[in-house]
């Protein structure tokens, strides 16, 4: 074979130069599914009748803390807690942004004691501030960090209420986006922040949001339905690798074409609770590794 032509004509600046993407080391808190199960139904994906294999679960979330350590990114871990089964999905448990922790206040009844231990977690980090939140906020479920603003989903667990919390404990732009599909009732199941653009699948947006979104990003990639019903938007980008569903084909290519490295991982177990990669991975934004 040939060697690949490199093309002299540069790419639309909006679209960034995909030869300068560069990985950059984060920090991530993770919990290790030790009480996993799905013994609610809290969203359209979980089935209390479907028999769920912990053991897999725990060997698929090694395997994804296992791949992040490979690549350089530094992971912190929270004990879980037995009858939180839904507490290995970290990215809920709150925001972090230098300095600065809000914990999460979960919507419903059935996680409401993962807010606390979260919070404890934060507060043993010796940050300069940790709050938890007054309004209803899944963290990073429904929070996503993109530049200098902050993504933030409503509709089904966190408000606008909330987006406003937000906005003013971390001094950032808060843009408020309605999800209108349950399947995708985070933000992080919709949406996926790529460094200087997203993805994400529209149909999960109302239209108002979607116009919004095709404003603000007019070179976002679109996912596709089959994508982003194997919850192939909930991943994580280090700025060049996308950790992401390995069942996500499709997607793994339109970010390929970009000037991306997806890196696929199975985490079928527990995809059986409506999660993902992302929803494994609270990051610590702008916080120094130590
Ligand atoms: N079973 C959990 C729930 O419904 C899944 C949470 C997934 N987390 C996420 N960031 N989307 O709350």
């Amino acid at each position: 074979s040939t060697t690949t032509p490199v093309s002299l004509s540069s790419e639309p600046a909006e679209l960034g130069d995909p030869a300068e993407r560069r990985p950059a080391p984060r920090r991530f808190l993770m919990c290790r599914p030790d009480h996993f199960d799905v013994t609610y139904a809290i969203n359209p994906w979980m089935d209390i009748g479907a028999p769920v294999d912990r053991a897999r679960a725990v060997s698929q979330w090694e395997a994804l803390c296992a791949v992040y350590r490979r690549h350089g990114h530094q992971v912190d871990l929270i004990d879980g807690v037995p009858g939180l089964p839904d507490m290995v999905f970290a990215a809920n448990g709150g925001l972090v942004i230098g300095d600065r922790a809000l914990s999460a206040r979960f919507a419903t009844p059935e996680r409401a004691a993962e807010g606390p231990a979260y919070h404890a977690w934060m507060a043993g980090r010796g940050l300069g501030r940790v709050l938890a939140a007054a309004e209803f906020n899944e963290g990073e479920g429904d929070f996503a960090v993109a530049g200098d603003r902050i993504l933030a989903g409503a509709g089904f667990r966190s408000t606008r209420s909330a987006h406003r919390e937000v906005e003013r404990y971390f001094g950032r732009q808060v843009v408020s986006l309605d999800l209108v599909d349950p399947r995708f009732y985070h933000l992080d199941t919709a949406l996926m922040v790529l460094g200087d653009t997203i993805a994400y699948y529209p149909a999960a947006f109302s239209d108002d949001s979607v116009r919004l979104l095709a404003r603000l990003y007019p070179d976002a990639v679109l996912a596709s339905a089959d994508d982003a019903e194997v919850l192939g938007l909930n991943g994580v980008c280090d700025g060049y690798h996308v950790f992401l569903s390995d069942r996500a084909v499709r997607l793994a290519g339109q970010l390929r074409e970009r000037g991306y490295h997806p890196v696929g991982v199975d985490l079928s177990e527990l995809l059986k609770s409506g999660g993902g990669v992302k929803c494994c991975t609270l990051e610590w934004h702008g916080y120094p590794r130590g």
